[in-house]
């Protein structure tokens, strides 16, 4: 086994003084040999498990599938845990810890005798949340998500995570479905260990990470329940210890080409919305200059290729039997980088080359470029004076007649206040209204929660309305659907238009021309800042989320801390003893 004195392991169990002692001599409570200090890669396996976080439930068992890995290729592997995500538990939203998830993650590796690191991600925020913070140190890190779950199976159909809870709960309240068979729907949707098994935020950050090149090929869709995703963690923890000796850096892979790439791969996939506040962020901590306009520019005109839920019909364990993302990547191969560097140490084009890497199964789940489910797929980026800073629409998602669109606005000031008025018979709505929902951005609510598709009045309900344009600067599960403006910046909270909409206000939606626009006079509105008061963001008096309000960046800057931005390396820190 080599000593290798340039692995920063060493300062710590590489030395021969007391402090060499107290590094060894506890770690080896837990019957590790003397051999495991030799100089062999350490390798971090960072793990999200939590009960609380269902999704990534199943990571202790693929934790150890790691370790076998690491140790076949002559690493030692440390597992340790991090604070946990768990989207469909966590109030008052999981977005407003996605940071401190990656002040975590980043202090954990830094602090610690590490060579290279695996993350375990799966639940919506758990993958961008681990990444900013290992982008942020900068070791070999290579990614394995947990995967999806097994289709949804309720009375002899399939159903999707998320994306059937909206159906089938307008379904209850325009009286189409039971109370008991809604019931019985919520264990039929999941029912084996994975995350949610459609196109929704979890399955786009998988992919994300398979297009940024930062997981072995075909991470991003093996359903957790399959054995080949076991194969696929113990062959990581392999590949992690060479990624070492190769020295190869998270950031080699980071390039703005790799961004460039995820973006254009997730128009094609029919991605989450949320994929921008994410993507952003990321890019923030390793340097790569990336705008929300490059979400219009790289992905608005590309083709939907992907036949998944919510904007198509299928779901993750399908998109897997038909071959997954290497064969999206694959159509996509004139418009990517596709000599981009990968974990794997090759190319996006040498990780397709093995035979019947990229060969389609379903032509019903993934289209061919000239032959695509819909013509233009990608993030809709809207200006105008309602959003100065940019806002985004999802049009695979939308209803098209909506997409241009005039109606007067049904304002509600809080979700709070959404909830109490909403179903009211008296409410003056009407299916060219447009529903805007404020205070729910980042600084706003806090933490910007996926409250943007708001559910539509009942009375419309009853009369078959099934989409309205909804307006707001929080964000919507990328599960939803609907036509629905989201991530609206300056947000409401620090005084962006939004702020000063009043019910009747006309809003006119032109998506097709990228226009947001609030059609009342300069003056009027003028008279309406003048007259408005910041409201009281709750729980931020004291502790985290103080922090959290006083350092936030808007959504068009990835909604990260001001002084997370960038990274400050894997430097060995101070003797501690
Ligand atoms: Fe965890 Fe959807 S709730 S991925
Ligand atoms: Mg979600």
């Amino acid at each position: 086994m080599e000593s290798n004195p340039t692995l920063r392991s060493r300062a710590w169990f590489g030395r021969t003084d007391q402090l060499g002692f107290i590094h060894r001599s506890w770690i080896k409570n837990q019957g590790h040999p003397d051999h495991m200090f030799d100089g062999r890669p350490v390798i971090g396996i960072c793990n999200t498990w939590s009960e609380l976080t269902p999704c990534n439930a199943h990571f202790r068992i693929l934790a150890e599938m790691v370790k076998r890995g690491v140790y076949e290729a002559g690493g030692f592997p440390l597992e340790f845990p991090v604070m946990s995500l768990g989207e469909p538990i966590m109030r008052p939203t999981t977005m407003l810890y996605r940071n401190l998830v990656s002040m975590d993650v980043e202090e954990s590796i830094r602090a610690n005798p590490l060579d290279g690191v695996v993350i375990l991600a799966g639940c919506d925020k758990t993958t961008p949340a681990t990444l900013m913070g290992a982008a942020s140190v900068d070791l070999p890190t290579i990614v394995v998500s947990g995967g999806p779950m097994l289709n949804g199976k309720y009375r002899g159909r399939d159903i999707g995570s998320g994306t059937d809870v909206w159906k089938f709960t307008d379904d209850v309240r325009a009286g189409r479905m039971s109370m008991e068979e809604y019931l019985e729907a919520e264990s039929c949707m999941s029912r084996s260990d994975g995350h949610c098994m459609t196109m929704g935020t979890a399955s786009t950050m998988a992919c994300m990470v398979e297009a940024l090149g930062l997981t072995l090929p075909s991470g991003a869709a093996i359903p957790a329940a399959d054995s080949r995703r076991k194969r696929l963690a113990h062959l990581a923890g392999n590949r992690i210890v060479e990624m070492v000796r190769e020295g190869l850096t998270l950031s080699k892979i980071l390039t703005r080409e790799a961004f460039e790439n995820a973006i254009r791969v997730n128009a094609a996939i029919g991605g989450s919305s949320n994929f921008v506040v994410h993507l952003l962020a990321l890019a923030g901590r390793v340097g790569v200059p990336l705008s929300l306009d490059d979400f219009d520019r790289l992905g608005s005109h590309l083709p939907l290729l992907v036949n998944l839920m919510p904007s198509g019909q299928y779901l993750m364990e399908d998109f897997y039997y038909a071959g997954g993302l290497p064969v999206v990547i694959h159509e996509l191969r004139e418009l990517l980088h596709m000599d981009a560097l990968t974990v794997t140490g090759k190319s996006v084009a040498e990780n397709l080359a093995s035979p019947g890497a990229t060969v389609c199964y379903n032509r019903e789940v993934i289209a061919t470029l000239d032959k695509p489910f819909q013509r233009e797929a990608g993030l809709a980026v809207l200006r105008g004076n309602l959003c100065e800073d940019g806002a985004i629409i999802k049009p695979s998602a939308a209803s098209p007649e909506l997409l241009r669109h005039r109606g007067r606005a049904v304002v509600f000031e809080s979700i709070e206040d959404y909830h109490a008025r909403i179903d009211d018979p008296d409410l003056e709505v009407d299916r060219d209204s447009v529903l805007v929902l404020k205070y729910v951005g980042p600084r706003g609510y806090p933490g910007m929660p996926e409250v943007g598709n708001m559910g539509l009045p009942k009375k419309l309900l009853e009369q078959g309305v099934k989409d309205m344009v909804r307006i707001s600067d929080g964000r919507m599960s990328g599960t939803a659907f609907g036509t629905v403006v989201l991530h609206v910046a300056p947000e409401s909270a620090v005084g962006g238009t939004l702020a000063l909409v009043e019910n009747g206000d006309p809003i006119e939606l032109d998506v097709p021309n990228r226009r947001l626009h609030l059609d009342v006079p300069e003056e009027e509105l003028a008279r309406r800042r003048a007259a408005w008061r910041p409201p009281v963001t709750p729980y931020t008096e004291r502790g985290y989320a103080r922090l959290y309000v006083e350092h936030v960046l808007q959504a068009n800057q990835g909604a990260d801390f001001d002084f997370l931005v960038g990274k400050s390396g894997a430097f060995i820190p101070r003797d501690s003893h």
